[in-house]
């Protein structure tokens, strides 16, 4: 008998598969709905383990059609949704933002709208679940933490337009009492990441002997956790968050970009059988990402003690899986990197 049915959008794309692949494995009693248009991040062979299993289904749609939406909620009778699909990528929002406010935007309000029409009066056992993330919060100092508490201040295209996301599932909830809970993670590593993201790209241009482009002097910081981790939050706070309430999740791991670099570098010299320091020799400093944040650090200790939820993963241990998954997944690369790719990123490096 199925128990729930939820969907989840973005489930194609880098945390969105884990979070499916999740939910499929460890519900057999929900009916999982992944909804993705699937744009050059979505790639359904992230979920090909779980693509047969009878409490999976896969839509192909735009969070911003409004039809669509409408004939999915009428269709299944969600009870529940987990919101990922979004553009993710800090630069392509710099370069041309247009897509960032539709779909992040746009495609919330869309979803926000049909939950609230198809489940009301009785919002019941429904959840609409945001997932967002730390960039809301704007640009630290050496010193300083996020918390939940903290004022928003995105200062990117990408983060602006998490924001206004953001504001607008707390303004459903504070005026039609819609039930919707948001977290905000920090920056997510691990298997199956587009290599546009600093990771997954630093590991291939090494395997192919390219440039590895730091901006700046690499002295910005982030704070990185285990994709999976991140998944086994969201499914506590799918479960057990608290309607109307945000809930802050990172790893309590900040790396100055340079050093991560450095870290990975190493550990490609062991994988490679390179000689050590060899990598590190393609290190390159290109211009500045335009209004580069300087650091973020995030508290989680609300998650930690009212769901109980920690880190599992140590972030060498974490990085040397990375690597090797991608190490083992060549094919993976190169269907993912396709011409659209490269043209994007001979725009985005070889324009410095
Ligand atoms: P991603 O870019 O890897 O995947 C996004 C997915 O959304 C893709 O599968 C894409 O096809 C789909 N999508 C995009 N536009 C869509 C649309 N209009 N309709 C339907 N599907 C659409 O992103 P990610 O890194 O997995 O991030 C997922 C979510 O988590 C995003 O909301 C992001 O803001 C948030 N987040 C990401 C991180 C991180 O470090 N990657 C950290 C915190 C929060
Ligand atoms: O903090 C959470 C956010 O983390 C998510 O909301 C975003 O979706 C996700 O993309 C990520 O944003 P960042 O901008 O922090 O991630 P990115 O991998 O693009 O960059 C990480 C850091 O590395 C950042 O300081 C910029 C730097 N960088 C990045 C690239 C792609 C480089 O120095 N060189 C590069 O080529």
């Amino acid at each position: 008998m199925i128990k729930k049915t939820i969907l989840i959008t973005g489930g194609a794309g880098f945390i969105g598969s884990h979070v499916v692949r999740l939910f499929v494995n460890k519900y057999p009693d929900y009916k999982i709905v992944n909804l993705d248009v699937l744009t050059y991040a979505g790639n359904l062979e992230n979920l090909k383990d779980i693509e047969d299993s009878s409490n999976y289904i896969f839509e192909r749609g735009d969070i911003t059609d409004e039809k669509l939406i409408d004939e999915l909620f009428a269709k299944y009778q969600f009870n529940g949704i987990i919101h990922l699909a979004a553009e993710s990528h800090v630069d392509r929002s710099i370069a041309d933002p247009n897509q960032f406010i539709k779909t992040n935007i746009f495609g919330t309000v869309n979803l926000l709208n049909a939950a609230r029409k198809h489940w009301s009066p009785d919002f019941d056992d429904k959840k609409f679940y945001h997932i967002s993330t730390d960039e809301v919060y704007g640009s630290l100092g050496d010193e300083g933490i996020f918390t939940e508490e903290t004022a928003y201040d995105p200062r990117s295209p990408y983060s602006a337009s998490k924001a206004s996301s953001d504001h607008l599932v707390r303004a459903y909830n504070h005026t039609y009492k819609l039930p919707t809970v948001i977290s905000n993670c920090s920056n997510n590593y691990g298997p199956n990441q587009f290599p546009e993201k600093l990771i997954p790209l630093v590991i291939h241009n090494i395997k192919n002997n390219k440039a590895i482009p730091v901006y700046g002097k690499g002295e910005n910081v982030r704070d990185w956790l285990y994709v999976i981790d991140h998944a086994r939050a969201i499914d506590m706070v799918f479960h057990n968050g608290k309607i109307g309430e945000t809930y802050n999740i990172g790893g309590n791991n900040e790396w100055k970009n340079i050093d991560l670099i450095n870290t990975l570098c190493e550990i490609m010299d062991r994988r490679l059988n390179r000689v050590n320091g060899e990598s590190a020799k393609r290190i390159t400093f290109v211009k500045d990402r335009a209004g580069h944040d300087l650091r973020y650090a995030i508290d989680s200790s609300k998650i930690q003690q009212e769901l109980n939820w920690k880190p599992s993963l140590q972030f060498k241990e974490g990085l040397e899986k990375t690597v090797d998954w991608y190490l083992n997944n060549e094919d993976w690369l190169t269907h993912v990197m396709d011409g659209d790719y490269e043209k994007y990123y001979d725009k985005q490096y070889h324009k410095r």
